[in-house]
């Protein structure tokens, strides 16, 4: 997960990597009242997760907060690289002497962490990278050894780093070291690291991606995801533990197996092709173990959908047989009916492998009048093709 500009600063201040002080907020009365409160002149910085801000506009210095309201009025709802801007962060303006760059990062051909650092921050480091690479040191970081004093020197002393800041930076390296491995990130960047001229040295920008794999180790993690961005409906998916993805089309589709769902999304907007041109409306992969219950939440999600015009449950029966799957459809549907949310879009379902025969008889039996059974993937693709575009 990526985070914020302020999310990351949050977590530098937590390990004391020296940053200014600042709010995000998301109005512009907010933002004059933060930079009221900061007293001196101070930055809106429009938060989003792209970088290159400063360019877009999106970095404003203010003098006073009728400055800093009427910026973040004009940073707020803008969009930076297709990313629209809900909160700013106003923070205090450093004065700068000089912009560095220092970055870790996984490197994981090499089964260790890469430290990499310049003396020529500011600009994009990709750009320093392509036009004067000496000028970007690298330096490799053992995964046990980690970045102690001695290392933090050597990253230094590759980088040229000036001596009046060298034992500073040393510091602020085995600081954002902590951020990187007691946080669990798989990144951690800072461009610009600047020096202000009393010689101070300060991270200015901020760039953190925390590893998901090891969320249960951070129970405060949690309240980093940024829920505004999630579409409404992958946000329920995801508090059932649903593999869910949305999806422009108007056919729900329901299935076990990524493989089965990624290729049943493909026949599908294929058939769609001579009904209109319509196509899926997501991709739901609901696992092996097709439970009642886990059928029930992946229908509701998919029959909620306001996009959805009729759904296609293409499943293939392995270690769950296709009668248990059956029973799940039925049982899925009886329960939905209990929670008062009858059905009323059509299901077509295509049910083969293991126990196919039986799975298929329960549907029969179960009598529902919105389940139609087609026997191939292909032909069940070109009827719930048909019944969404009609
Ligand atoms: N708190 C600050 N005080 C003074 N200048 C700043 C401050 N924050 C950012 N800047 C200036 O704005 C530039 C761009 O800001 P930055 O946070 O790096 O955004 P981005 O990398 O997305 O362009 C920085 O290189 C720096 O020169
Ligand atoms: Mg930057």
């Amino acid at each position: 997960m990526d985070l914020f500009e302020y999310q990351a600063k949050y977590l530098f201040g937590e390990h004391e990597v020296p940053v200014v002080p600042g709010e995000v907020v998301t109005t512009p009365e907010m933002a004059a009242e933060v930079a009221g409160k900061i007293g001196t002149t101070v930055v809106v910085k429009a938060q989003v997760k792209t970088g290159g801000r400063g360019k877009a506009g999106g970095v404003k210095l203010a003098t006073n907060p009728d400055e800093a309201a009427n910026h973040a009025k004009n940073i707020l709802g803008m969009d930076i690289k297709g990313h629209t801007v809900h909160r700013v962060l106003v923070t205090e303006a450093a004065e700068i002497a000089d912009e560095y760059y220092v970055s870790f990062l996984l490197d994981r051909a090499e089964r260790a962490f890469l430290a990499m650092a310049s003396v020529e921050g500011g600009v994009e480091i990709e750009e320093v990278a392509a036009t004067n690479p000496e000028a970007l040191a690298k330096i490799r970081v053992d995964a046990i050894e980690g970045v102690d004093a001695a290392r933090a020197a050597q990253i230094v002393e590759a980088a040229n780093f000036p001596a009046e800041v060298a034992e500073q930076v040393a510091v602020v390296l085995q600081k954002l070291w902590d951020v990187m491995i007691r946080e669990d990130a798989t990144l951690v960047e800072v461009n610009p690291l600047v020096k202000t001229p009393d010689g101070t040295v300060l991270a200015l920008d901020g760039k953190v991606t925390l590893d998901g794999n090891a969320d249960y180790r951070h129970a405060n993690h949690a309240d980093l995801v940024d829920t505004s961005s999630i579409d409404p409906i992958e946000l329920r998916a995801r508090d059932l533990d649903l593999n869910y993805v949305k999806l422009d089309g108007e056919v729900g589709i329901v299935g076990n197996g990524a493989g089965l769902v990624m290729s049943t999304l493909d026949v599908v907007a294929y058939a769609g092709e001579d009904f209109g041109g319509v196509e899926p409306a997501n991709f739901l992969d609901i696992g092996g173990g097709a439970s009642a219950e886990v059928m029930a939440n992946g229908l509701d999600i998919v029959l909620n959908d306001p996009s959805v015009r009729a759904v296609f449950v293409n499943v293939f029966g392995g270690i769950t047989a296709c009668d248990a799957v059956a029973n799940g459809i039925v049982g899925a549907l009886n329960m939905l009916a209990e929670k008062g949310e009858s059905v009323t879009k059509p299901i077509v379902c295509r049910i083969d492998g293991n126990n196919a025969a039986e799975g298929r008889r329960i549907l029969q039996e179960a009598e529902h009048d919105v389940i139609e059974l087609v026997e191939t993937m292909d032909g069940a693709a070109r009827r719930v093709a048909e019944l969404a575009g009609s």
